[in-house]
């Protein structure tokens, strides 16, 4: 099993090959989520430790048998949960091919092709950005990530020994940013909620006062986090106005695109945009809108001599010799990783193999899928939207008519038992947010599979399994 014959392999393949095609091919008619319970799964699983091992096909059945029953469906066109992308056969194809090289991008000599093949591929990503060409940055596992590797940088540009650093961000940014400033000894308390507007985008006036009453008790602002797409509404700040505040301020400007930044590729949200390519930091997903399968965050700098003094350090065992200017390029001069798996590879696959036009298409399809659902919304009288479309989410609550002339409390009440029904109903997938107070149904569009059609039929089901439901509990 640990070094098998080229016959084996082809064999292996053969079989794995035929559980994806037969998987996808019917994925459509699975239901995306189903009842279960840890108990039920923890049964199915042989828990003796294994000191004799099994063959190919015993490990393949129980993945076939065993785990993707009872796994959520990602990949499904109605999985609207979360910020879920559905992955892609190519990208699966390109981690399969990157763990069989196991490359290891530390630095150029470890994995020389590679490395070129991910420089190349942020370049890419830096272009559709807008940036400069000095720009750059490196791929790492997600957003979460990709902010702390952000705020590290920013550190750097002031002095820090006070332990009164200071970091603004809507009430609506993702909670990695809180937990980014907590791992870098800043502080939770140290982030600064800015109000938002009746559009959940920050609002710049209450930017200004939170700095500015900082100033005055001897807090020292350095960094302010923009959104481009929040996670609760996809909400995108006024980018442009906060890069004018941050220069004002003299504050690192870091923005946050780990779900939204990739529909810049679509033309009907790409004004949305503007003044993305002066920040000074970026976070983007390719495992959320460049729809790739876990794990693929990626993290720009504007000026990436910054990140270097963050993150270069000399140990021994690490100090580059012999080498010269490219050949010298190490990874973990930039970021938080030493070992790096070859992520590139399917980012690479998925930009070369399909193509910007084609990916801006799809991103477009998936805003259009939500502004229909908008529509439909509207037009009805039994459910209303909580938050305006601005991307591919969409906030709204189921309202009978029976309901109406009740509190608030118990539409929320009636709105949790609906989502529960509807996720174990299975038909389709939607996750929840909380908005001014109040309980919404959340969904989110990220998949090319997902047409009109889907979204009408979300809607008949929630409307089938509402029926089902009492209005009080
Ligand atoms: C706006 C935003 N930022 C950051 C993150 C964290 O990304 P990750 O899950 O890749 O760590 C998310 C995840 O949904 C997000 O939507």
């Amino acid at each position: 099993m640990l070094d098998p014959s080229a016959d084996e392999i082809r064999d292996w393949g053969t079989s794995v090959i035929q559980l994806v095609a037969d998987y996808l091919g019917d994925l459509r008619d699975r239901p995306v989520y189903r009842r279960m319970s840890s108990c039920e799964i923890r049964d199915r699983l042989d828990a003796a430790l294994p000191t004799k091992g099994s063959d190919f096909d015993g490990l393949l059945k129980v993945f076939r048998e065993d785990i993707i029953p009872f796994s959520r469906q990602n990949a499904h066109p109605r999985m609207f949960g979360y910020v879920q992308s559905p992955g892609t056969p190519l990208a699966a194809f390109a981690d399969l091919l990157a763990s069989i090289l196991n490359a290891n991008l530390t630095v150029w000599r470890s994995a020389p092709a590679p490395v070129e093949l991910e420089r190349l591929t942020i370049d890419w990503i830096r272009q559709i950005l807008g940036l400069n060409a000095r720009a750059g940055g490196l791929f790492v596992s997600g957003g979460s990530m990709a902010n702390l590797a952000a705020i590290a940088a920013a550190r750097q540009t002031k002095d820090d020994s006070s332990g009164r650093l200071r970091i603004y961000a809507s009430r609506e940014t993702h909670f990695s940013v809180a937990k980014a400033a907590a791992l870098l000894g800043i502080g939770r308390n140290n982030v600064c909620h800015v109000a938002v507007d009746e559009r959940f985008k920050i609002r710049v006036d209450d930017l200004v006062a939170k700095i500015t009453a900082d100033l005055e008790e001897g807090y020292v602002p350095f960094c302010v986090v923009a959104n481009a797409g929040t996670v609760n509404t996809g909400a995108v700040d006024p980018l442009a106005e906060i890069r004018e505040i941050a220069d004002r301020f003299q504050l690192w400007m870091h923005v946050d695109g780990s779900y939204g930044a990739f529909a810049v590729l679509a033309e009907s949200a790409r004004k949305l945009f503007g003044g993305i390519e002066r920040a000074d930091s970026i976070a983007l997903d390719p495992h959320k809108w460049l729809y790739l399968p876990v794990d693929v965050g990626c993290v720009i700098y504007r000026e990436p001599e910054i990140a270097r003094s963050a993150y270069g350090h000399e140990a021994e065992y690490t100090r580059i010799i012999g080498e010269e200017a490219d050949e010298a390029f190490a990874f973990w001069d930039y970021g938080p990783e030493l070992s790096r798996r070859f992520r590139a590879l399917k980012v690479w696959m998925l930009l070369k193999g399909v193509g910007l036009d084609f990916l801006g298409e799809a991103i477009e399809s998936n805003l259009a899928c939500a502004r229909h659902f908008e529509s439909m919304v509207r037009a009805s009288d039994d459910f209303e939207m909580l938050a305006p479309v601005a991307l591919s989410i969409f906030c709204f609550r189921h309202v009978p008519v029976q309901l109406r002339s009740q509190s608030p409390e118990t539409i929320d009440a009636f709105n949790e038992r609906l989502l529960i029904a509807l996720q174990r109903d299975g038909s389709s997938y939607l996750s929840n947010a909380t908005l001014g107070g109040r309980f919404a149904l959340r969904g989110c569009v990220l998949n090319y599979r997902t047409t009109l059609r889907d979204m009408e039929i979300l809607l008949d089901d929630l409307r089938r399994v509402a029926r089902s439901l009492p209005t009080s509990a």
